[in-house]
């Protein structure tokens, strides 16, 4: 047993998430979350709403609300939404929190000391009638390699062309239209991650277990050349820059720290406040120094999930504020990067709202079904296109036809035949045989895709057992002997109820609503649903002769051509 820390990349604050966000970060974490738990491990699985910086302010202001006050409210509309779909974090934080506040005080002050942080000025676009400065991505203009009219000041969507906003020719304000703008100078706290990079480097060569997708990234940032990064901004909304007695830095009123700055010392941040809440100590999870924290011996394994947009300030900027600051910081051992869940060909898009979002997602059908099929197709060595065709098939065949069938039939056939209870009786013959040696090269498979996070094979091999528990009832065929020997239909019902029991436990990870109703029809108490197999070949005979048993009610309902036809339509899907 050790300890695994997880963390999924922090949903960002302006609404409520859609389901690529989902796929590629919150639900595999608790996937493995939940599969780590059962085997024993002791985990830690933070997450929290990543609330500073410019889209939450803009966001706030087209609401017509205080930015805080839209941050606390969006804050719950996302708790909640991951409370339906059975994220079982430990604990689901606010990057705004005053712990995050200080401890990212804190490290700005260390980095600071340790010289990795410099004062420097810069120009930036200023708008007089928004009272601000903008933002690069919020400056437009003709762009001055192609002459293209709205061009966006980080890079033109025209050209490809990456800008420096100063450069282009007409700027205006995207926020309010304005033309009234101009250069000024500001001053910015750099980071140095260029000192940094040969000891990044260093680090990533040495990780073991990173998918390629994420080691390819981070290298390639390094290739290039890491460059300092400005992680400060004119902004309101934020974490102040202060010195340690709290007062304002000079020069930086009306300043704060870059939103990619705080944001992953949230997962630090909400740790602490999770301890303090639950009188546990973060100190185990997050610091090498007392001996527990390190990656020997009883020490934290610390697993990221994320887009692969997120890879390059999770392998390299937050481990440069880590490692910069001297002190004994746990740094991620495992980065499981995604790529995207393309929609229709297209993007899912908050802004442009594209796709299917969690809240609207739960009105069409129950969390297990997305859950199962956004892990089954989830978007790891390739992006994944979500079909409203595949979505249904997903449903109809994988958990209705196989799992839900399987269950039904062999509990509803014991209630009938067999008063509800486990029979005794029959000797175990070639079908039986067969079935455990499935089995037992099956699980064991199943368990190490699951520790080495690889989704698709671990619910590919999950199938694959339901599929192997459908063709021992062929095999075995019940329902033919009992006409003649009771005692041969006995041991296949018995063999059948106990993998129905297994089949519960083992779905317990991915569809939790339906995992348990299977385990309560079957009578299993919650200690034991664990994922403790001991010797397979037990597994089917694991349940007490006698044993009561009832026949849960429907687990899938099936998903109708009509319903396709009605969310195609809705959702504007197969446009
Ligand atoms: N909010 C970012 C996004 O949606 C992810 C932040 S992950 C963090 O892409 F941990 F660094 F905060
Ligand atoms: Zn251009």
């Amino acid at each position: 047993m050790s300890k695994i820390l997880i963390t999924s990349a922090l949903p960002y604050i302006n609404g409520v998430k859609h389901l690529g966000n989902l796929a590629g970060s919150m639900l595999p974490a608790d996937v493995y979350a939940r599969a780590m738990r059962l085997m024993g491990h002791e985990v830690l699985y933070i997450c929290a709403t990543d609330e500073h910086g410019t889209p939450a302010e803009l966001a706030a202001q087209a609401a017509g609300v205080d930015v805080g006050q839209y941050c606390t409210q969006m804050h719950e509309e996302q708790k909640a939404a991951g409370a339906q779909f059975k994220l079982t974090f430990d604990y689901f934080g606010r990057s705004s929190t005053p712990s995050n506040h200080a401890l990212t005080q804190h490290f700005a002050h260390v980095l600071e000391e340790n010289g990795l942080i410099e004062e420097r000025v810069s120009q930036q676009v200023y708008s007089n009638a928004d009272g601000r400065f903008l933002p690069d991505r919020y400056v437009e203009g003709t762009c001055p390699n192609c002459d293209f009219e709205k061009a966006r000041g980080d890079q033109c969507d025209n050209c490809g062309k990456l800008l420096d906003p100063i450069d282009l020719i007409n700027p205006y304000s995207s926020v309010s239209g304005s033309t009234d703008v101009e250069v000024r100078d500001t001053n910015h706290l750099y980071l140095k991650q260029s000192d940094m990079a040969d000891k990044l480097r260093d680090w990533v060569n040495a990780a073991e277990g990173w998918p390629p997708l994420a080691t390819s990234i981070a290298l390639k940032w390094l290739d290039e050349g890491l460059r300092d990064r400005a992680i400060t901004r004119d902004l309101k909304w934020g974490i102040p820059v202060t010195n340690k007695d709290g007062s304002v830095r000079e020069g930086f009123e009306g300043k704060v720290f870059y939103v990619w700055f705080d944001a992953p010392i949230e997962y630090i941040a909400a740790s602490q406040d999770w301890a303090a809440e639950t009188g546990n100590d973060w100190e185990s999870w997050w610091r090498t120094d007392n001996g527990k924290g390190d990656k020997d011996g009883e020490g934290v394994q610390y697993v990221q999930f994320m887009g692969k947009d997120n890879v390059a300030f999770h392998a390299l900027s937050f481990p440069t504020t880590l490692i910069g600051s001297g002190e004994p910081w746990k740094l991620v051992d495992h980065i499981k990067a995604f790529n995207w869940v393309t929609w229709y060909g297209g993007k899912f898009s908050t802004s442009e709202k594209r796709g299917v979002f969690m809240d609207q997602a739960l009105d069409i059908a129950p969390s297990d079904y997305w859950r199962w099929h956004l892990t089954a197709n989830a978007p790891e060595g390739n992006d994944a296109a979500f079909t409203w065709e595949e979505f249904q098939a997903s449903v109809n065949s994988d958990l209705a036809n196989v799992l839900g069938n399987f269950v039904n039939r062999i509990t509803k056939y014991c209630g009938g035949k067999f008063e509800g209870k486990v029979p005794a009786g029959g000797e175990p013959g070639e079908a039986e045989a067969w079935l455990v040696a499935e089995l037992e090269t099956r699980i064991p498979q199943l368990v190490s895709y699951y520790e080495a996070r690889e989704f698709r094979k671990a619910m590919a091999e999950t199938r694959a057992i339901w599929a192997a528990g459908n063709e021992y009832l062929t095999q075995a065929a019940p329902w033919t002997h009992y006409k003649t020997d009771v005692e041969q239909a006995a041991i296949g019902v018995r063999y059948g109820l106990n993998l129905v029991a297994l089949f519960g436990v083992l779905a317990q990870p991915i569809i939790p609503d339906a995992a348990d109703k299977i385990l309560s029809a079957m009578n299993i108490p919650e200690d034991n649903r664990t994922w403790n197999f001991g010797d397979i070949a037990n597994i089917v005979e694991a349940l007490p002769i006698g044993h009561e048993i009832s026949a849960p009610d429907v687990l899938f309902a099936k998903i109708e051509d009509t319903d396709v036809a009605d969310w195609t339509e809705r959702f504007g899907g197969g446009a």
